[in-house]
Order: structure tokens, then sequence, then C-alpha cells
């Protein structure tokens, strides 16, 4: 019986956690979209992070936390250098969360006002 409390006092307790945690990841994301926004990335990388004539595309395929810091700190191309000051690395800790969280373009022809409409093997 006592064994029985304890499983489920463990139970209740990494349900809770797995909650909380989720819940930890979207206001992470939540941040991450506004600082995105704020410092200016969506110019260059549209609002998604998809990229546009001006930037690369960020996602899917986020690079690691540690190479998008290393970008946005010594940026070598192109692209403003974004000291510290500007941005913190939490700061860029969650754009990455965000950039993470932007599900991958369907394709074209899944799109039903598209269908037919590109061309052949596009
Ligand atoms: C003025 C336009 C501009 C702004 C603003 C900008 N970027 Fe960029 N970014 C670029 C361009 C252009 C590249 C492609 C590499 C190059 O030419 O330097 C790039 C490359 C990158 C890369 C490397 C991508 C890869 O796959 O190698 C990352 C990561 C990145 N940007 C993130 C950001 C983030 C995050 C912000 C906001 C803090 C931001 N950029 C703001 C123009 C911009």
């Amino acid at each position: 019986m006592k064994l029985k409390l304890f499983h489920s006092t463990v139970l209740l307790f990494s349900l809770f956690s797995a909650a909380a945690s989720a819940q930890d990841d979207a206001v992470a994301v939540d941040r991450g979209q506004k600082t995105f926004m704020r410092v200016g990335c969506y110019e260059c990388h549209g609002t998604d992070g998809k990229g546009n004539e001006a930037g690369t595309a960020l996602t899917p395929d986020t690079l690691p936390p540690e190479a998008i810091a290393n970008f946005i700190r010594f940026s070598p191309g192109r692209m403003p250098v974004y000291p510290e000051e500007v941005l913190s690395d939490a700061e860029i800790e969650d754009i990455v969360a965000f950039l993470e969280s932007v599900p991958p373009s369907p394709d074209a022809d899944d799109i039903d006002i598209l269908k037919g409409l590109t061309p052949e093997g596009e």
C-alpha cells in the first residue's frame, strides 16, 4: 500500500514536471519570437526565420545554439554583428527555441489552392 502511494506520488510528480517544462519551453519560444522581431532578425530572415532575398533560411534544420551565437557575435559577412550588450546569450537561446519551434513548410502540392499550378517536378 505504501509502495503504491509512493508510485502515484512519483507519477504525479513526473506529470507535473513534464507539464511545467513544456510551459517553460512555450515561454522561451514566445520570448524568442519577440526578440527576433525586436532586434530586426526578421528583416533579413523573414518573420518565421525561413529566409528572404536578404538573408538565408534559419529553419528547418536550425544550427545548434553555440553556432548561432558564434555567428551573431562574429558575423564575417553581410550580417550585422550583435554584441552581448545588445543581445544576451539568454536571448540568443530563446531565439533558438523559437526557430526550433517553427514547423517545416508544406510542399506546394499539398496546398489545395496551388495544386496543379506548380511547374512539373518542382
Ligand atoms: C541586415 C540583414 C541581417 C540581419 C538584420 C540579420 N541577419 Fe543573419 N544573416 C544575414 C545574411 C545575409 C546571412 C548569410 C551569411 C552572410 O552573408 O553573412 C546571415 C546568416 C545568419 C546565420 C548563419 C546561417 C547559416 O546557416 O550559416 C545565422 C544563424 C543568422 N544569420 C542569424 C541571425 C539572427 C538570430 C539575427 C538577429 C539577431 C540575424 N541573423 C540578423 C543577414 C542578416
